[in-house]
C-alpha cells in the first residue's frame, strides 16, 4: 500500500524529532493520526499514543481547529486549553507544518502554564488587595482633610478629632508599608537558612512584656510554662520575635478581654534516631476560635476570618503570611488547630542546635 511506503521514512524521523525533546510532544500524519509520541507526551496520557486517532485522545475543540488552520495555512499555532487529567490544568498547545517529502507532518508539543497562570492570578489579586488596603485610609484622609480645610478650619475640637483620625490612619498605611517591605525581604532570602542561636524561653518571655506594655487590657493575661534547660533554637531573633509577638498577640486580641492565653514550651525527641530533637511551642486562647475552612487559609496575604475586626484592631491582615514566611526560612512549622466558641490553638515546631 503506498501509505505504508510513505508512513515509512517520517516515521523514524518523527521518533527521533518527538525523542529529542523533553516536553510531552507528538507527530501526527496529514490526517491527525499519531505516528510518534515521546515518553513526557505518554505519561501526560497515560496511554499509548502512537497508532490512535489525535482527536480522540486530546478530546478539545480548540486543539482540532487549531490542527486544521495549520494544516491549511502552514503557519505554526498556539492555542491555550484547559485540560482534565487527575486535575483540571492549563496547557498551551503548539503546532507546526513540517514538510518531509512525501508527506507532510505535524510537530505538536504540549506546556503545563498552570503555574504561571496561577502565578499571574495571585499577582494580580496582590496588587488588588494592596490598591484596596491602601485606599480606606486614602479615602478617610482626604475626608479629613476636606473638612479641616472647611467646616472645621476654625473650630479647635474639631480639629483635634480630625489629626486623631488622621494620625490613626497615617499609622495605619505605615504598618502596611513596613508589612509589604518585610514581606518581600522575606521572599528574597527564604532558601537562605538562618545562623543564629535564640533561646525561645527568653525571646517570648520578653514579647510577653512588651505586648503588655502595648494595651491596658494585655497585662497579666499570657501565661508562659517552660520545661527546664531547653536546648536554643537555630535562627533569627528579630524574625522569630516577630513570628512570636505577632501568635501572642492574635491570641490576646481575637478573644474575650480578661480571658488567658497559655503558652507552652517543650522539647519533643526525635522519633527518627540520628535526627535532632525538636521545640515545640504551643499558644492556646480561649477565643472565639475559627470554622475549620478558613484553618488552611490563614497565612494567605490580607486574609481575615473577621475583616471588621481585624481594621478596627489596627490590624494589616499580613501577620500570619509574614510568620509563616519566617518559619520556612527557619524550616520550621505552624499549624492551626481550633474550635468556634472554644479557642485556638497553634503549635510552632523549630529545629534545636543540637
Ligand atoms: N487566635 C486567633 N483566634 C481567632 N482568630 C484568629 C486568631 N489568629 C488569627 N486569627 C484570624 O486570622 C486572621 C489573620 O491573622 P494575621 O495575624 O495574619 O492578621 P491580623 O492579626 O488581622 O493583622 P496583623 O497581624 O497584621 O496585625 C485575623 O484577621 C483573624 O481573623
Ligand atoms: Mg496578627
Amino acid at each position: 500500500m503506498p501509505d505504508t511506503i510513505h508512513m515509512d521514512v517520517p516515521k523514524s524521523v518523527a521518533a527521533g524529532l518527538v525523542n529529542a525533546l523533553s516536553f510531552p510532544a507528538m507527530v501526527l500524519s496529514g490526517q491527525l493520526r499519531i505516528t510518534a509520541a515521546n515518553t513526557p507526551a505518554r505519561a501526560l496520557f497515560e496511554i499509548e499514543l502512537a497508532g490512535k486517532d489525535f482527536v480522540r485522545v486530546l478530546r478539545h475543540p480548540d486543539a482540532l481547529d487549531c490542527l486544521n488552520r495549520v494544516v491549511q495555512s502552514g503557519e505554526p499555532e498556539t492555542v491555550t486549553m484547559e485540560l482534565r487529567f487527575t486535575t483540571r490544568r492549563t496547557f498551551e498547545l503548539s503546532a507546526g507544518l513540517i514538510t518531509l517529502p512525501p508527506e507532510d507532518i505535524i510537530l505538536v508539543t504540549l506546556a503545563d502554564v498552570s503555574a504561571e497562570i496561577d502565578a499571574e492570578r495571585s499577582r494580580s489579586t496582590f496588587v488588588a488587595n494592596v490598591s484596596h488596603e491602601l485606599r480606606s485610609p486614602l479615602t478617610t484622609l482626604m475626608g479629613a482633610v476636606e473638612t479641616l480645610q472647611g467646616p472645621a478650619r476654625d473650630d479647635p475640637k474639631a480639629r483635634d478629632m480630625f489629626l486623631g483620625l488622621m494620625a490613626n490612619e497615617t499609622a495605619r498605611m505605615s504598618r502596611l508599608v513596613g508589612d509589604l517591605l518585610s514581606l518581600a525581604k522575606l521572599e528574597a532570602k527564604e532558601h537562605v537558612a538562618p545562623a543564629g542561636r535564640v533561646d525561645i524561653t527568653a525571646l517570648i518571655k520578653s514579647v510577653i512584656a512588651s505586648l503588655e506594655a502595648s494595651r491596658a487590657d494585655y497585662p497579666g493575661r499570657a501565661v508562659m510554662t517552660a520545661a527546664g534547660g531547653l536546648a536554643a533554637v537555630r535562627g533569627d531573633a528579630d524574625e522569630l520575635t516577630e513570628v512570636f509577638q505577632n501568635l501572642i498577640e492574635n491570641a490576646l486580641k481575637y478573644s474575650t478581654p480578661g480571658s488567658p492565653v497559655k503558652i507552652d514550651i517543650l522539647q519533643r525527641p526525635s522519633a527518627t534516631p540520628g535526627r535532632k530533637d525538636k521545640l515545640v511551642v504551643t499558644i492556646a486562647d480561649a477565643g472565639e476560635g475559627m470554622e475549620r475552612k478558613h484553618l488552611g487559609r490563614l497565612t494567605e496575604r490580607f486574609y481575615r476570618v473577621d475583616k471588621g475586626r481585624s481594621r478596627e484592631m489596627g490590624g494589616t491582615g499580613l501577620g500570619l503570611a509574614i510568620s509563616k514566611h519566617i518559619l520556612n526560612r527557619h524550616r520550621g512549622r505552624m499549624v492551626f488547630d481550633s474550635k468556634v466558641g472554644v479557642g485556638t490553638r497553634v503549635t510552632v515546631t523549630l529545629n534545636i542546635i543540637g
